[in-house]
């Protein structure tokens, strides 16, 4: 069970035994001849494990939206490296100046305005029609949605949703604001300043969403893509999805913690990887 719904940051220190191994192992002479067929061997898997599946989870990370130009949070060019979340990404940060927090919103959301689904987002998109299937993201760009998946669970909300930051009643409730620019907007109900709609580190995700990603758990097929696999809750659905006798495999550019636990990691993009699943089903 997932008992803290507040996001969090936890690295394991868990080892890396997927095909960077492989390759150290075998010598720099196969490399490539083996890194393909490993990678096509795991694809061929993962198509049958889905193809028998009743219920499939997919659970998506920045690395799924990293191909639509959408920046990731850690690695190379990750956000995380230009700025401090701490300055950006908590209540506290907010209440210390909403202007700034604000800019850096603004500036996201004029980015994504111009992205587009990549070819991840569509082969999840027409997965999310099979019946059984559940789509978790932790991503707030919305382009899931806009290349048209089902039943989407957003677990730290959306970039395109505001809400009241004094929480009047009715600001409460997220609303949909897609303009941009933005600047500082206020709740269109009692005219306090309004905040993103996104789950910042410190708070809980919304019970809801929560309830609803722990239940997609239960399932036959687990599939981690794109993500660092480091922010919890999000990080512990793999675990419970194991724990549930799900066949588990990650899909991202490089080992995470995640690597070592999951039955299959493909070290792959998710816009290559995900379509050469979808073309053997
Ligand atoms: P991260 O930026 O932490 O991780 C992105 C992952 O995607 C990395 O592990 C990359 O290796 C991988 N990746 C990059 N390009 C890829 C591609 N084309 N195909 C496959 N994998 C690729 O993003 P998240 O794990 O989503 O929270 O981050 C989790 C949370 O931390 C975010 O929701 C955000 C952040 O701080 C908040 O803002 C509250």
């Amino acid at each position: 069970m997932i008992d803290d719904v507040r996001i969090d940051c936890a690295m394991c220190a868990m080892l890396n035994r997927s095909i960077n191994r492989f390759i150290e192992i075998d010598g720099a002479m196969d490399i490539s001849m083996h890194t393909s067929s490993i990678i096509d061997a795991r694809i061929q898997l993962i198509a049958e494990r889905i193809r028998e599946a009743t219920r499939l989870t997919i659970m998506t990370g920045a690395g799924v939206s990293a191909a639509s130009g959408v920046p990731t949070f850690r690695g190379q060019d990750g956000l995380w490296r230009q700025y401090r979340a701490e300055d950006l990404a908590t209540p506290d940060a907010f209440a210390r100046n909403p202007r700034l927090v604000w800019e850096w919103y603004d500036w996201r959301r004029q980015l994504i305005a111009g992205c587009r689904p990549n070819a991840a987002h569509d082969v999840i998109a027409r997965w999310s029609k099979r019946h059984g299937t559940a789509v978790i993201t932790q991503n707030v760009d919305d382009l899931h949605l806009a290349a048209g998946t089902q039943g989407l669970i957003r677990l730290h909300g959306s970039i395109w949703e505001l809400a009241c930051w004094g929480r009047c009643p009715q600001g409460a409730t997220p609303w949909r604001d897609d303009r941009v620019p933005l600047d500082q907007p206020r709740c269109p109900l009692c005219g306090q300043l309004a905040r993103p709609a996104v789950v910042w580190f410190g708070e809980s995700l919304r019970r809801e969403d929560v309830e609803a990603a722990t239940s997609a758990t239960a399932c036959d097929v687990f599939l981690t893509v794109g993500t660092s696999a480091i922010v919890y809750p999000a990080a512990g659905l793999v675990h419970e999805a194991r724990r549930h006798g799900a066949f588990t495999a990650e899909i991202n550019l490089e080992a995470t913690p995640a690597s070592s636990a999951v039955d299959v990691a493909i070290q792959g993009s998710a816009e290559e990887i995900l379509p050469a699943i979808h073309r053997l089903l």
